[in-house]
Formats: C-alpha cells, sequence, structure tokens
C-alpha cells in the first residue's frame, strides 16, 4: 500500500484524516493511525459508531443544503474520499454543483486527487483552513465559486482539531461576514458534558504527537451559530427546537431529534447542525 502514498508522508506519527479513514473503514491508513483508535477505542468503546454516524449527518446535511438551492460548497477539513463524497450527494440534486475541497492532509490530496480528479465543478486544495485569505485567493476557488452567491461552508467534525489559541470560531465568523447572504454552515463538533472524559480523549490525541485542539463542551461550541440562524433538525422541518443536535439523530428519517444521546453513559458526542446566514 505504501507505494501509492505521496514519499513525504510521516507513517509513525498518527494523522487524523487516516485515523477517520480506519474508523470508517477505509485502507487508506498505518499502523499506527490503527493502533491509536484502537487505545481511543478503549475508553470510547462508540468510536466507530461516532465516526460512520458523523459521515451520515455530513450526507443529509448537504442534501438538505442543496435542496435548499445553494450550489456552491467549501468543504474544509474534508478528508479521504469515501463512498460517498459533497459533490455525489449535491449534484444528484443540483447537478451543478461546484465543490472545493481543502485539506492540510497531503494524503488527502493525493487520494483526492486520484479518486475525484479535479474536474469542471471539483477541486482539491492542500491548504490550511487557517488561512481563509489564502484559501478564498486561490485560482481553484475562484473559478468554482463566486462569493457573491450562497456558499455553504462545511466545518464537519473539523474545529476539535483546532487548538482555542487558533480561534476557531473567530476564523469561521469572519468567514461567514465573506460570504453572501444565503450561505451557511454545515458543522459538527466533538462534545462532552463531562469535563473529565473531554480531556480523557483530548490527552490521548496530544499524546500520540497529532496535532489537535480539544473536545469542548456543548455551550462552547455554540459560538458557531452566532449571527446565523439554525435551521430545523426535525426530518419534517417543523419550527422545534432542539436544533443543534447529535449528529445521528439531525434530520434522520423517523428519528426525533435529541440534543444528546438518549444513553446517559455516552459521555462524548458529535454536536450538529446547520445555520445559515440571512
Ligand atoms: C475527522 S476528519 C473529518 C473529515 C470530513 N469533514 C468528515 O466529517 O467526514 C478531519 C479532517 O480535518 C483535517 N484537518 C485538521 N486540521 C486541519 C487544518 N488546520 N487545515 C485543514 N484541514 C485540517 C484533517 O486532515 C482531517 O482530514
Amino acid at each position: 500500500m505504501a507505494d501509492h502514498f505521496p514519499p513525504d508522508i510521516d507513517m509513525e506519527t498518527p494523522s487524523i484524516a487516516r485515523m477517520y479513514d480506519y474508523l470508517l473503514g477505509g485502507k487508506d491508513n498505518f499502523e499506527a493511525d490503527r493502533k491509536a483508535c484502537e487505545t481511543l477505542a478503549d475508553g470510547i468503546p462508540e468510536l466507530v459508531a461516532f465516526a460512520n454516524d458523523n459521515r451520515a449527518f455530513l450526507s443529509r446535511a448537504v442534501e438538505y443544503v442543496a435542496a435548499q438551492g445553494v450550489e456552491q460548497f467549501l468543504d474544509l477539513g474534508a478528508g479521504l474520499p469515501t463512498a460517498e463524497n459533497t459533490h455525489h450527494v449535491a449534484q444528484r440534486s443540483r447537478p451543478r454543483s461546484r465543490v472545493v475541497y481543502v485539506d492540510n492532509d497531503p494524503i488527502v490530496l493525493a487520494h483526492g486527487r486520484a479518486l475525484i480528479s479535479d474536474s469542471e465543478e471539483t477541486a482539491f486544495l492542500l491548504a490550511d483552513i487557517r488561512r481563509t485569505d489564502e484559501i478564498l485567493a486561490a485560482p481553484e476557488t475562484r473559478r468554482l465559486i463566486d462569493v457573491d452567491l450562497p456558499v455553504c461552508v462545511m466545518l464537519v467534525s473539523l474545529l476539535h482539531c483546532l487548538p482555542d489559541a487558533d480561534d476557531p470560531f473567530g476564523m469561521v465568523r469572519s468567514l461567514m461576514e465573506r460570504l453572501a447572504p444565503g450561505s451557511c454552515v454545515v458543522f459538527s463538533h466533538i462534545v462532552s458534558e463531562d469535563p473529565r472524559a473531554g480531556a480523557w480523549m483530548t490527552d490521548q490525541i496530544l499524546s500520540f504527537g497529532t496535532p489537535w485542539g480539544r473536545v469542548r463542551s456543548p455551550q462552547e461550541v455554540f459560538a458557531v451559530f452566532d449571527g446565523l440562524e439554525p435551521a430545523s433538525a426535525w426530518p419534517d422541518g417543523r419550527d422545534e427546537e432542539p436544533r443543534v443536535v447529535d449528529c445521528s439523530t439531525w434530520r434522520r428519517p423517523g428519528v426525533d431529534p435529541l440534543f444528546r444521546p438518549a444513553d446517559p453513559s455516552v459521555r462524548l458526542w458529535e454536536l450538529a447542525g446547520v445555520a445559515f446566514k440571512r
């Protein structure tokens, strides 16, 4: 397998993109990534379900946003391609949808370009999401995204990768200020109401030597919705709370949205929502 990886890949330090790929059943990962996931799964038995639920949320959210008429997607921290990627889902309902995938892991770029070749509608960008100006100014972005029209900014399972020192929520605010009304965020973030459970996961990941941020409390991550209007999380779109919910229950047919998993023994979950700039 190693022969199709870029030569500058560090195989010894787990990478979030490759760990997530492993959890989703992918093959683009190394021993160090698999071991790291197993260590985490010792303390978080629902880890695999966690990743799969998050990815299913991404698909439902893109389908919903495309149905609202949005045709431009900036998929930040896109991760390794899987069976259903953002442009596949968006183009099912809006064939003209354009997607710029952004990730700072070179493996994502290499595999992204190999599996989803750049086309008239998609592009891959190797960039750090903290460098918003460079992402917006990149030729790929300028070719595919018109910031005077609504843009869907995808921040799915991403901002917990950034430490507070990087001001992840301030970065999102300033990015959204530059986008047209009708733009939206698709957001999920690992949270816990139990500081010890959150600190355990954070400490484990940092101990691998993997760049990461931290698990935050639900109240902390609500900051991403400041100034935005969260959409209904109910599958029938009813105008009711909760709107920011456990990702496995967001607009999932036959399921009532729940703020947190019903099982009280589950102490970490991926809090998710979609919110529009009006
Ligand atoms: C858990 S994965 C999520 C992938 C995808 N968004 C999803 O939810 O299915 C997080 C991704 O964010 C990327 N990432 C982390 N920090 C980043 C940064 N500073 N700039 C760009 N990408 C980053 C990682 O490389 C990884 O691919």
